[in-house]
């Protein structure tokens, strides 16, 4: 399981330390919510923010976004550090050119699953994808409740990747904490995104260890 804790919940304040401090304490990648106040209803960072915090840390970057208009930004984003792109399918106008120019300019791409989205509709895109987000909760927000029903397409999407041989990761995001993560990991995600669950706890390391045990007994 890879853990990457999403930097909304973060004191912005001490942004580079934050990510230090979690990267000290066993993350693996950083999760990156990028929102512009249209697609969700709410704003928070742009590429030149991501550009200073690829300064201090060498994690991989896991750029999510919740914009309207992904084929004008991921170059931006790429070009600022971004290792791994995710996009909402339904924001861009041919989802497979999107994917593929993430691809071509060296980052990794990934589709974005909301909610609400049957997993019919954007089954076509696992050929090109190196990664299909799952989203636990609505985008927007951080220190959402998780939906508990996204558990079962998860584990459908996980079997669908197996049997036909994808090399697509399966990442989870939204209102995933220690106490939920076991089923999460158990229903099929491999990467594990937590805001609040990291963020707003006092000890990140003792946080970051208890969600991994917690990962293992899943397992069992
Ligand atoms: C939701 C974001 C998530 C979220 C994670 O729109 O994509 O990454 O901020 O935060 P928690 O773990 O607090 O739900
Ligand atoms: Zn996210």
């Amino acid at each position: 399981m890879k853990l990457a804790p999403s930097i909304l919940s973060a004191d912005f304040s001490r942004l580079g330390d934050e990510i230090t401090a979690v990267e000290r304490a066993g993350a693996d990648w950083i999760h990156v919510d990028v929102m512009d106040g249209h697609f969700v209803p709410n704003l928070t960072i742009g590429p030149v923010v991501l550009e200073s915090i690829r300064k201090v840390t060498k994690l991989p970057m896991d750029v999510h976004l919740m914009i309207t208009d992904p084929d004008k930004f991921a170059p931006e984003f790429i070009k600022a550090g971004a290792d791994w792109v995710s996009i909402h399918p339904d924001t861009c106008s041919d989802p497979v050119r999107t994917l593929n120019k993430v691809r071509e300019l060296g980052a990794k791409a990934a589709v974005a699953v909301n909610p609400d989205v049957l997993l019919q509709k954007v089954e076509p895109l696992l050929a090109h994808a190196d990664m299909f987000l799952m989203m636990t909760v609505f985008p927007g927000f951080a220190g959402q409740e998780f939906i508990e029903e996204v558990l079962p397409k998860i584990t459908q999407l996980r079997n669908i990747i197996e049997e036909r041989r994808h090399a697509v990761l399966v990442e989870a995001d939204g209102g995933i904490k220690a106490d939920n993560i076991g089923r999460v990991v158990q229903a099929g995600a491999e990467v594990i995104v937590s805001g609040s669950g990291i963020f707003k706890t006092p000890d990140y390391a003792a946080t970051i260890r208890k969600m991994r045990e917690a990962a293992e007994r899943s397992k069992k």
